[in-house]
């Protein structure tokens, strides 16, 4: 029997994951929105894609939860993004009511899956989730460290004119702007950047791969990234549907690790079956620890903010 993939949100996001995650073909899909017909006609239209591109697994699309019963993996990607005059608080707290409830709704019917938050701003919603779901600290986790790794690997491959295949990149702390990206540990072919290129340029090109995000939202003028952050969802995915145990960045709850506590954060972690079955920690340079230590500060912020929200509205 297939393995069994949701994803909530059929937006940009949400519905190129779906593609993606429907055409490797060994994991059925369930689309989910609140627009109406939305997630039906998508996910109809990418089934009938299924002969072409030989995929045998179903993609349905739906505007509840009973579809979506028993999945072993749900990825919501649900959300609103900035509006004009809305404050970073407002989307703030309107995403952190939306994925509350898309949360609820998944426990409900799927009480044993692994989550993969997605939706922005990704700590804070990746840690909501977690809280909402009550779910062992490995069943709740965020993508966006291969995101921002795989712009970082992107710019350092071209800076080089090297195979992207061949450069390796790991980064620490909240997404984007906050990114802390661990340079000691980013190679080409094996060989420390830090040895091929100045580090004026490497500078340049962590500052590029933090604002990555921003650079696609002012070139589309509206809405964000979606292929590389289906292409990040698909890599995670897959390392769970086939136990890879791969080490990849992702946000999860820190309970002490990197000196940081009842917090979810990038970091790397070993990704498998079991969803994260290891935080992998590295020894921090007193710098390293110190942009660490600033990203998590940005991230509490949030998470206050929803606290405090929380026990104003009960
Ligand atoms: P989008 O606007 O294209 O899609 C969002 C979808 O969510 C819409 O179809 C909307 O109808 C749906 N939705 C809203 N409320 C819902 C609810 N209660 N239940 C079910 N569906 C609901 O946005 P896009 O581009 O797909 O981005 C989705 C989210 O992912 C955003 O928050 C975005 O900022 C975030 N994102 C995160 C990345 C990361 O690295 N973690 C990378 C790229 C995007
Ligand atoms: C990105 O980094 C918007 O988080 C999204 O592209």
């Amino acid at each position: 029997m297939r393995k069994k993939v949701t994803i909530v949100g059929a937006g940009n996001v949400g519905a190129t994951a779906a593609q993606r995650i429907h055409e490797l073909g060994y994991a059925d899909v369930v689309l989910v929105d609140i627009v109406e017909d939305l997630p039906q006609g998508k996910a109809l239209d990418m089934l009938e894609s299924g002969p072409v591109v030989g995929s045998d697994a179903l993609i349905t699309g739906s505007n509840g939860y009973e579809e979506t019963a028993d999945s072993d993996l749900v990825i919501i990607t649900a959300g609103i993004a900035r509006r004009p005059g809305m404050s970073r608080d407002d989307l703030l707290l309107t995403n952190m009511r939306i994925i509350g409830s898309v949360t609820s709704e998944v426990v409900k019917h799927s009480p044993n899956t692994l989550i993969m938050v997605v939706s922005n701003p990704l700590d804070a919603m990746c840690h909501h989730a977690y809280e909402v779901a009550g779910f062992p600290k490995h069943r709740v986790f965020g993508m966006a460290g291969v995101l921002d790794t795989a712009r970082f690997r992107t710019f350092i491959a071209q800076e080089l004119d090297v195979s992207v295949e061949d450069v390796q990149a790991y980064v620490l702390g909240g997404h984007g702007d906050d990114m802390v990206p661990l340079v000691r540990y980013t190679t080409a072919g094996g060989i420390p950047i830090s040895d091929l290129l100045p580090k004026e340029t490497v500078d340049g090109l962590v500052q590029r791969a933090r604002q990555g995000g921003g650079e696609i939202v002012a070139l589309l003028k509206a809405g964000s990234a979606y292929y590389a952050p289906s292409a990040a969802i698909t890599q995670m995915t897959e390392s769970i549907l086939l136990d890879k145990k791969r080490i990849l960045p992702a946000c999860t709850l820190l309970e002490g690790e990197y000196g940081i506590n009842s917090l979810s954060m990038g970091v790397p972690v070993k990704l498998g079956a079991n969803g994260v079955e290891q935080v992998i920690e590295i020894k921090l340079t007193d710098e390293e620890q110190a942009m660490l230590d600033r990203s998590a500060a940005s991230v509490q912020e949030l998470v206050d903010v929803m606290h405090k929200n929380q026990a104003e509205n009960g």
